[in-house]
């Protein structure tokens, strides 16, 4: 047999049904064609068609060499390279007939999905501009025929609307005072009953707001009710008078935005700033709501309450792990920082700050759903829930769930369904560095450095992220403490700023702080502008449609930069599926580290970066180096069942539920609308039907799994649809999530004013020579300058694992960087 075979079949290729896959090692010999055109064979392939070649007949039957082959087509089909992969198929299955089982079998196992499924799956050239337009025509339509209100009958109306909220805030006072008659603390009962998850934080702004909106909307449905009429036919019942927005208080002048995201619109100055409401991708559907206002849906053809979001998660996911070997862990932590850069949606609190608790224990230890405030919308989790309720006495029946603030349109109308609020702002503009705020960003600030440097606390001589107590980092953003792997990316990016603003001092002394504070904020946000179109969003959508969404063919337009709901809400969650329960700790040897630990032991527990010198590299080599989950509907159990688990409880949260939930707080159109809006273009001609139209683009299996909860095919959720959908070709979302991510890093570039190529030698945008400069910047740069300096290699391409032919490990010092005498004069 060939040496090369033989090493193969010796190191890793034992059969199928083992419970390790080689992928490292595959990778290692292959070298896979992630990189390549698709179409483009890579070396390592046709060395492998020599090899089988030159193989007997009885070679290529005897034992084990039909398990590397399938091993290796597998690998191919994982990396993406779907022609090839479909090619090396045909070859192998006609020089081998009895294989064709056992790859059936094997690519099923690992991928769900067979090479001839995949033309299903591509997307055609026009897909990109097909979706532009049909959101420009969403976005102009106008609403159709409204009814006009009479005056006094809107007045009565919004004399039914301020009861109402009057009505809730006595409530409130009620359900505080009782409490603190019973001495009840709600922040340490029981996790699934009521304590607060830290990912949201009281917002006494947010929560105005939403009464504001609150008589408005119960006015609406008051109206609708009495009138007979749909509540989307009634017109706008009036404007606010807080919201105009000042173009007086714009310098439009000015190269550097607003904290508050305000003025970066010459026409709406208001637009993204933080604390204004998302915007929906379908604005004109009344699918989202029941009532088409904020009650949740139901199912659409029997009415019937949807399937409880945890049943749907229990059925649906499971906690396999299956990563994709091509893409590192970081492209997940990468996203969920940058998440914290675009959107907080705040929950409610009672008006006195403290959380609610929507379940409460009976006297036989059951926690049961009461629900005593109009906001609660706790999950009902099934007596015979095989994690909570293992022994089906259904002790645990209830998980906590708060619904979103929510607010009125910039120009103070009342949106006609509940319109959430972010409380970051819409752009990407590093609010997870600098804040969202005027008061957040300066104290922030390190004011007596003179360089316009951020605070910083030290720890064994290490810039670290400024302590609010011990243990606990303040950063942009409230998450940062979250998981210790996301403070170490807001550490390397206050780093970053503090490197910025320390060489802009030496290439232009004697200015002042403010000076350097604004020159590095702006460097740093054009920086991760030119990562995430450049790295991040091609590994995520595929480089097809990512180089669509960078072309210059869509340029600047003064439009709303609103994060679409579809997106925070579902698409923009498909990270929680990349997530790793193990996190793998490599020391500087590349041996792992004795450090490692559970996700789930680390919750809100940022200690490790104070107390071992050596976690911040080790966990970037890590990051580095381990793949990170496929996006499917795999997750890891620390997020299905031990989100936030209090100390000493055996359970927590289920995220994957709180996804669902939050979609049908948030008013989500089905998973079968968004499909139909995006892709009916170039998968369907029609909406479907029934659960069998799914298949192809969702795997049989997981097909028959929704049909086990939801009714009809029309109720599916859009995250557990989107999640579960099978990838583009080089992509890590399926044709729906990849969508909508399309739409909305176009329209982020599109509508910034900012934007870091945009404006390019005017007095607003960076020249020509410091555009180039920016260019030349990669996360590998980043974590070359920002670590705790034992990284010395690293694989250029961060976000795709390393690999020794075309993602090869290079030192630290061949990697380009900003040469800050070409960026003066500033
Ligand atoms: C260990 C990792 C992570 C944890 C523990 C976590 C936890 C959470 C929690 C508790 C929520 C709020 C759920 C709700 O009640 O609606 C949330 C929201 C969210 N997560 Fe994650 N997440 C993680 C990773 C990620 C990643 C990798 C991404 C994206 C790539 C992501 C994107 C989002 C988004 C977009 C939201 C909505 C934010 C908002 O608008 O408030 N998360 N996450």
């Amino acid at each position: 047999m060939h040496p090369i075979v033989l090493a193969l079949s010796v190191q890793d290729y034992t059969g199928p049904g083992k419970e390790t896959f080689p992928q490292t090692a595959l990778r290692r010999h292959l070298g896979c064609c992630f990189n390549a055109e698709e179409n483009v064979e890579c070396r390592r392939i046709q060395i492998l068609k020599q090899i089988v070649g030159n193989l007997h007949n009885a070679q290529l039957n005897a034992m084990k060499t039909e398990c590397w082959i399938a091993w290796v087509l597998t690998a191919i089909v994982i990396e993406r390279c779907i022609k090839v992969a479909r090619e090396m198929f045909a070859y192998f299955t006609s020089r081998i007939p009895a294989s064709r089982k056992l790859l059936r079998k094997a690519t099923e196992k690992w991928l769900f999905f067979m090479p001839q499924d995949l033309d299903a799956l591509s997307v055609d050239d026009n897909f990109f501009p097909k979706l532009v337009k049909r959101f420009e025509s969403e976005a102009s339509k106008l609403s159709g025929e409204e009814v006009h209100i009479h005056e006094e009958e809107l007045q009565d109306a919004l004399r039914v609307g301020r009861e109402y909220v009057e009505k809730w805030e006595q409530l409130e006072a009620q359900i505080s005072e009782e409490n603190r008659k019973k001495g009840v603390n709600e922040g340490t009962t029981r996790a699934t009953g009521s304590r607060r998850y830290s990912s949201k934080r009281h917002n006494p702004e947010a929560m105005a707001r939403s009464k504001e909106a609150a008589i408005y909307l119960v006015a609406r449905k008051y109206l609708s009710d009495r009138l007979g009429i749909p509540a989307e036919k009634i017109g706008d019942l009036g404007r606010l008078p807080n919201t105009a927005s000042d173009r007086q208080a714009c310098d439009f002048s000015s190269k550097f935005r607003n904290i508050d995201g305000t003025c970066n619109n010459i026409d709406i100055p208001l637009y993204g700033k933080s604390g204004t409401i998302f915007s929906r991708l379908i604005a004109n559907s009344n699918e989202g709501y029941d009532d088409g206002i904020s009650t949740i849906r139901k199912s659409k053809l029997t009415k019937n309450p949807l399937p409880s979001a945890r049943l749907v998660s229990s059925a649906v996911v499971y906690n396999d792990s299956v990563p994709n070997p091509a893409v590192t862990l970081l492209t997940m932590q990468w996203g969920q920082f940058l998440d914290h850069d675009l959107t907080s949606t705040p929950t409610f609190t009672k008006s006195d700050g403290t959380e609610f608790a929507c379940c409460s224990t009976n006297i036989t230890g059951t926690s049961v759903l009461t629900a005593p405030h109009p906001e609660c919308l706790p999950i009902a989790i099934p007596s015979n829930d095989p994690t909570y309720n293992p022994s089906s006495i259904g002790q645990q029946t209830c998980m906590n769930f708060i619904r979103s603030t929510y607010g009125n349109n910039l120009d103070g109308t009342a949106p006609r369904t509940r319109s959430h609020i972010n409380a970051l702002t819409h752009w990407i503009d590093a609010s997870n560095v600098y804040g969202s705020t005027a008061a957040k960003a300066a104290s922030l600030r390190n004011t007596t450095s003179g360089r316009g440097k951020l605070k910083t606390s030290i720890s064994s001589n290490r810039q670290m992220l400024p302590l609010l107590s011990a243990n606990v980092f303040d950063a942009g953003d409230h998450r940062v403490n979250e998981q210790p792997l996301l403070t170490i990316m807001h550490t390397l990016w206050v780093r970053e700023h503090n490197r910025i603003a320390d060489n802009l001092y030496t290439v232009a002394p004697n200015q002042t702080d403010e000076f350097y504070y604004q020159h590095a904020r702006r460097i740093v946000i054009a920086e991760m502008q030119h990562i995430i179109y450049t790295e991040y969003l091609p590994v995520i959508i595929g480089p097809d449609l990512a180089a669509q969404v960078m072309s210059s063919e869509y340029g600047y337009y003064s439009g709303n930069p609103a994060i679409f709901t579809e997106f925070s809400t579902a698409a923009y969650r498909m990270g929680h599926s990349q997530v790793r329960s193990f996190i793998r700790l490599f020391d500087r040897s590349g041996r792992v580290s004795k450090d490692s630990y559970f996700l789930s032991d680390s919750f809100m527990n940022p200690s490790r970066l104070l107390t071992n010198v050596n976690f911040f590299d080790d966990a970037l080599r890590g990051l580095l180096q381990v793949p990170a989950q496929a996006v499917d509907n795999c997750f890891a159990d620390d997020i299905t069942s031990q989100l936030f688990k209090p100390n000493g409880q055996r359970l927590g949260f289920d995220l994957i539920a709180l996804n669902i939930q939050r979609g049908r707080d948030h008013g989500l159109p089905p998973y079968v609308s968004m499909l139909y809006y995006l892709a009916s273009n170039f998968l369907l001609q029609t909406q479907p039907t029934n659960f069998d139209h799914l298949v192809p683009r969702i795997p049989a299996e997981i097909v028959a799994s929704l049909r086990s909860v939801y009714e009809t095919v029309y109720d599916v959720d859009l995250y557990i649809g989107g999640v579960a959908e099978k990838p583009l070709p080089n992509a890590e979302l399926g044709p729906t999530f990849a969508g909508i991510f399309a739409l909305q890093f176009l329209n982020l570039r599109r509508t910034d004013r900012f934007f870091y190529n945009y404006n390019v030698n005017q007095p607003t945008g960076f020249n020509s020579a410091q555009l180039a400069q920016i260019q030349r910047v990669s996360l590998a740069r980043i974590i070359c300058d920002n670590s705790d300096r034992s990284i010395t290699t690293i694989q250029p391409k961060v976000f795709r694992t390393p690999d020794d032919l075309l993602n090869k490990p290079i030192p630290c010092t061949n990697i380009f960087g900003i040469d800050f005498y070409k960026m003066t004069p500033l």
